[in-house]
């Protein structure tokens, strides 16, 4: 995206530093699935902004995307679905496109995977992966159902996501935590993943377990008993605390989000905040470090604007530009002492209807250069009026020249008013 030609400056001295250690961007590979070549340029757009953190959301229900020596099957199997959802791009009509039955998915090979690892770190730019667990695995389960508490052959999920195309979503698909081999299995491609990836945190989702085929299982039901856990939160918690210690014996940091605190929380883990800052002031409050990510207003997968104006999103709230530039990193109900867990900041890009690389840039921009503000700068350093102007100095212009429809980025776009 800004791969510019060489240019020179004349001599001079620039100090200057972050406020914020982590300053990251979340992409969801796993319900679309974009090139490398498309991953590289938003590495580029990244570093542009200073920005050094990309979690790259390798898994979910709807599809495996890492190749693993050791099983085959999470790609020929798990990495490909029956596409039948989308969003169309350019906001003249602002349904869903239906995109028909077709085979659809793709995944990285671990070459490709490293060479993209290497190519933010010549951007100072750290990959941390995220292989998801204990939910959120039904690419995972029907590659081997073993896994499962039902152990029942099941295909790749389409979506979880209600809506007039998909009436009845599959529901999110979870390991068995009572089978010994679920954690041999995850310990495996954990091993892979840590060859590949050389970032201190491994991220391993945790969010939005749904625990009902726990609660039917005979084998989680046993190691409920066995190991005295009072429920089935405790049963997660057991779940995310054996794969910490796993982590550990391999000075690797477990992060995830905040439902990783139901339970009780490992010791030495990262909480990434999404449920608004609850999960990270609670963290912060018990000596964890903290990522905030609350997805109002930093799931750049809602609205920016006006929904009559804008491709089909996801409707929770209308994060602007201005609200995502006004966030303030520290919750009130930190203590000065407490504020140093705050480790940083992040936005996400969750893709259920965002098919194209187009349409990522589109989310991203302007959105992104706001929240690297956020992370940079102390609340007193920032104008929003200010970074406006900055904007208007030649950012618009210089994303429409990479591919980003122009219409949407230029001075005269009739959408621009609404993005203030
Ligand atoms: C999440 O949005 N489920 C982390
Ligand atoms: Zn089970």
């Amino acid at each position: 995206m800004f791969r510019h030609e060489k240019i020179t400056l004349p001599y001079l001295q620039i100090t200057d530093y972050p406020q914020l250690s982590w300053r990251g961007l979340m992409l969801d590979v796993s319900r679309h699935f974009y090139s490398i070549e498309a991953l590289k340029d938003i590495i580029d757009l990244l570093a542009y902004y200073k920005m050094n953190v990309f979690h790259w959301h390798m898994t979910d229900n709807e599809g495996w995307r890492l190749e693993m020596k050791k099983y085959p099957k999470l790609t020929s199997i798990g990495s490909w679905r029956k596409e039948i959802y989308g969003s169309k791009m350019y906001g003249q009509d602002s349904s869903l496109n239906w995109k028909d039955t077709y085979r659809y998915g793709g995944y990285y090979s671990q070459e490709e995977a490293r060479e993209l690892v290497a190519y933010a770190a010549e951007r100072q730019i750290t990959i941390v992966p995220e292989i998801e667990m204990p939910g959120h695995s039904g690419a995972v389960l029907a590659a081997y159902p073993q896994f499962s508490c039902s152990q029942l052959p099941q295909s790749v999920p389409n979506s979880a996501l209600f809506n007039k195309y998909n009436p009845a979503p599959s529901p999110n698909q979870e390991y068995c935590a009572g089978n010994d081999s679920s954690f041999l299995f995850l310990q495996d491609v954990l091993r892979e993943v840590m060859s590949i990836f050389p970032s201190p945190y491994i991220h391993i989702g945790g969010d939005e377990v749904d625990k009902t085929q726990w609660k039917q299982c005979a084998r989680c039901q046993k190691r409920m008993q066995d190991e005295r856990l009072a429920d089935e939160s405790e049963l997660q918690s057991y779940f995310i605390k054996r794969i910490a210690r796993f982590l550990e014996t391999n000075d690797r940091k477990l992060i995830g989000w905040d439902e990783i605190l139901e339970g009780g929380l490992p010791k030495n883990a990262t909480v990434m905040s999404w449920r608004g800052e609850k999960g990270g002031i609670m963290a912060a409050h018990a000596g964890h470090e903290v990522i905030l990510s609350p997805s109002d207003p930093f799931y750049l997968n809602r609205y920016q604007a006006d929904p009559e104006h804008e491709p089909y999103a996801a409707k929770y709230s209308i994060n602007t530009l201005a609200r995502v530039y006004a966030y303030d990193p520290y919750p009130r109900a930190l203590t000065a002492a407490q504020r140093k867990y705050v480790k940083g900041i992040q936005v996400a890009l969750w893709n259920e209807f965002i098919s194209d690389r187009n349409h990522v840039e589109y989310m991203l921009l302007p959105r992104l250069p706001a929240a690297a503000e956020v992370a940079w700068s102390k609340p007193e350093n920032k104008n929003f009026e200010k970074f406006i102007e900055r904007l208007n100095l030649g950012h618009f212009q210089s994303w429409s020249w990479k591919g980003c429809p122009p219409l949407l980025y230029t001075l005269n776009s009739p959408f621009l008013p609404f993005l203030f």
